[in-house]
């Protein structure tokens, strides 16, 4: 499925969970499918779920032989707990999130995501939501673009970018990923982590992360295990964080004293997969 979106740290995830035929998986970040397929190869049933309608049609296309041990919800994985309830994944063995935009999303120059591909400010990845990232750009102030650079981009020249965006929208509305890109590049060079802090709002992504984890634990079965890739240190900080409170808590353990990372092959094969950190938690 590499035109869709090429699965990073594959059988590192795949192994983590441990797979056994004939039991439940949810994989909640269905995208191009690539570690639902695994799941299914192996035996497993799977109840695969997304935001994006792209997602979903791709995987009911591509995957229709195995359709008989596939659910496929449209829906964000922060209701994963109502979602599961609906389709009878109560009681399951893994939940797998591999976080993030797919490549197809990155490369669709209409969906808004790349600094690098000319199109609509838009990053939304349900598009059904209601606001897009030139929203955002439009209407909030200074101080606010400042507060979501430097909280969600981490860009130490968040103020400086902020006014030059105020001022330059003064004079015309910013509609497009280059038109934005080109406001950046003046006053800070490379503008991916601006991009990257304005799809976190956009699409709401640490809240959701943080509402899904104690619902995704809920859902595992004695010795069921999660598996998160995550692709940023806001993420990972998140995850980690969720997990040393749910040992604390006695609720099971960490397999992942420190996180799984992709070999030096992987990232040779696939440069997206460079920043990914997989880590595991098992369920008493
Ligand atoms: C990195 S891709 C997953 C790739 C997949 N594991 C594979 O191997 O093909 C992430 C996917 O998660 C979806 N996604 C991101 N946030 C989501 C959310 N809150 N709820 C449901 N899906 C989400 C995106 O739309 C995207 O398709």
């Amino acid at each position: 499925m590499t035109d869709f979106h090429i699965s990073v740290l594959l059988q590192e995830a795949i192994a983590g969970l441990k797979v056994e035929k004939n039991k439940k998986y949810i994989d909640a970040t269905l995208g191009g499918g690539g570690h639902a397929r695994e799941i299914l190869r192996l035996g497993g049933g799977v109840l695969g779920i997304d935001v994006d309608q792209e997602a979903i049609d791709y995987v009911r296309e591509n995957l229709k032989s195995q359709i008989s041990n596939l659910k496929l919800v449209r829906g964000n994985f922060r209701d994963i707990d109502r979602i599961a309830r609906l389709n009878n994944f109560e009681e399951v063995a893994g939940i797998i999130f591999d976080l993030g935009v797919s490549s197809h999303q990155i490369d669709a120059p209409e969906r808004g995501f790349s600094f690098q591909n000319e199109g609509p400010l838009d990053m939304r990845m349900d598009q059904e939501l209601g606001v897009r990232a030139l929203d955002l750009i439009k209407i909030l102030t200074k101080d606010e673009l400042n507060e979501i650079f430097n909280k969600f981009g981490e860009e130490s020249r968040s103020w400086q970018i902020s006014e030059a965006i105020v001022s330059a929208r003064s004079v015309k509305e910013i509609k497009t990923t280059r038109e934005l890109a080109k406001i950046v590049f003046k006053t800070a060079g490379e503008s991916k982590k601006i991009f990257q802090a304005l799809r976190i709002v956009v699409n709401d992504e640490l809240n959701s992360i943080m509402d899904a984890l104690p619902k995704a634990l809920g859902l595992l079965e004695p010795k069921g295990r999660l598996a998160i890739i995550s692709f940023h240190s806001l993420e990972d900080r998140i995850i980690k964080k969720h997990f040393l409170e749910f040992e604390r808590k006695n609720m099971g353990r960490i397999i992942t004293q420190k996180p799984i990372v992709p070999s030096d092959a992987e990232i040779a094969l696939n440069k997206r997969a460079r920043s990914a950190k997989l880590r595991i938690f098992e369920r008493n």
